[in-house]
Formats: structure tokens, sequence, C-alpha cells
């Protein structure tokens, strides 16, 4: 599978978010990465239901709603979810895990399953029927530009591994956190199929959106 770009709409221009989400779509983007946050499991407010409702009414290119939230699952029932969105849930959030990505699926999105830097990848093992791609955190979640905790390659080709070892050759993996133009060849090389592109790369002020999504995906390409 190709690269794809997922846009991290907190670093969008949160004033003039419609005329981005056009800009994105004219640039060929594949995702609009919503990133929920809850002041609790991590130390930061984001995006609220409603305006991700209203990011879907005005767009048809698919969510990847990124919950970071304690107990996602009692979400899930004020997003506005369409076939093709994808709903990640950390390993780290609920004591029911596998019940949260079976009620993502229930309303009709592709679940994914999230772990931030220091969680074991064993943590996939036991719900991997039940997520459609893994996100591996290459920042601790939270805040927009930080810097790359770096094992998190290793641990990007450790996870294509397991998941190729299992049977899910076709689970994509995601990475999310300083994708950079310097950082995203190393992550393709270990594996990564998703990029986030946030204030690393496409809204990097110095580039704007149009010339960060090419530089991006040429960094892509290696
Ligand atoms: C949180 C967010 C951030 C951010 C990524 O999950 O997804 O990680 O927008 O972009 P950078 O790290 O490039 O600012
Ligand atoms: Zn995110």
């Amino acid at each position: 599978m190709a690269g794809k770009i997922s846009a991290s709409m907190m670093c969008a221009d949160l004033l003039h978010l419609e005329r981005d989400i056009r800009l994105l779509e004219q640039c060929g983007v594949e995702y609009l990465h919503c990133d929920v946050m809850d002041g609790h499991f991590v130390p930061n407010w984001m995006l609220f239901p409603d305006l991700i409702n209203r990011i879907a009414a005005v767009s048809s290119l698919p969510l990847d709603v990124h919950l970071m939230i304690d107990e996602p699952a009692r979400i899930l029932p004020s997003l506005a979810l369409r076939p093709g969105d994808i709903v990640s849930l950390h390993a780290e959030s609920t004591h029911h895990l596998q019940r949260a990505l079976a009620a993502v699926r229930a309303q009709g999105a592709s679940p994914a399953l999230a772990l931030n830097p220091a969680t074991p990848l064993c943590m996939a093992e036991e719900v991997l029927p039940d997520f459609d791609m893994l996100l591996i955190m290459t920042v601790n979640p939270g805040y927009a530009g930080q810097k790359l905790v770096p094992q998190c390659i290793e641990k990007i080709r450790r996870a294509r591994a397991l998941l190729d070892a299992a049977g899910y050759a076709g689970t994509p993996i995601e990475v999310d956190g300083n994708c950079s133009l310097e950082n995203v060849p190393k992550m393709i090389q270990a594996g990564a199929q998703v990029i986030v592109a946030g204030s690393s790369s496409i809204f990097d002020k110095r580039l704007g959106i149009a010339g960060g999504v090419r530089a991006l995906r040429h960094s892509m390409e290696g």
C-alpha cells in the first residue's frame, strides 16, 4: 500500500477550518485526523464531538478520529461516524479494550488500536481480530510540536513483524508525533504506512499547506 497522509486538524487554523479543509482536499490528503483530548488521559483539551461532526458534514474525506480520553467508548454515541471513518482507541485508556474496539465496529466505522511510546506491543496480541489499523505513537500524546521518542522507530519495525507473523500483513501501521520531513523516511522504512501530518510538516508555516503536502509526499518516497 502506498503511504497515506492523515492531516492533523488540531494543527490547522481553527479559526479558518473550512478554508484549510478545502486546501487539504485539493492537495489530495487521504484522511482528516481529529484528535480528541479530555484534560485527563492527556493534559490538554482538543476537538469536541460537535466540531468533528461539522467537519464530517462539510467534507467527504474519511475521518481518522484519535481518542485520547478515559473510557473512550462513552463518546462513540456522540460521533456521527460514516463507513470508512477510523476511530483509534488507546490500550491504556480502558479496562475493556476488546469491548470498546467492538463498539466502534458496531457503529459502522473501522477500529484502530493506539499504543503510547511506553506501552509494549504485546498489548495488541489479544485483540488482533478486533482492529483494522495499529497506531504507534512516536511522541507522548497531548501536544503538537514535540520531539520524536527515538526508540519508537525500532518499535514500528517490531510492530510490522508482529502483525505479519500473526497473519495480519494487510493491517496498516499509522504513526503520530513529529512526523517531520527528516523522520518520515525512517518511519516508512520501518513499516509505517499512514503518516499523521501536523506542525512538523504540512502545518509548518514556512512551507504552507500545499508546499508541505508536496514535501511530505516526496519524503514518503524515501
Ligand atoms: C496528537 C497529535 C499530535 C500532532 C502531530 O495525537 O496528533 O501528535 O498533531 O503533529 P506534530 O507532532 O508534527 O506537531
Ligand atoms: Zn493524533
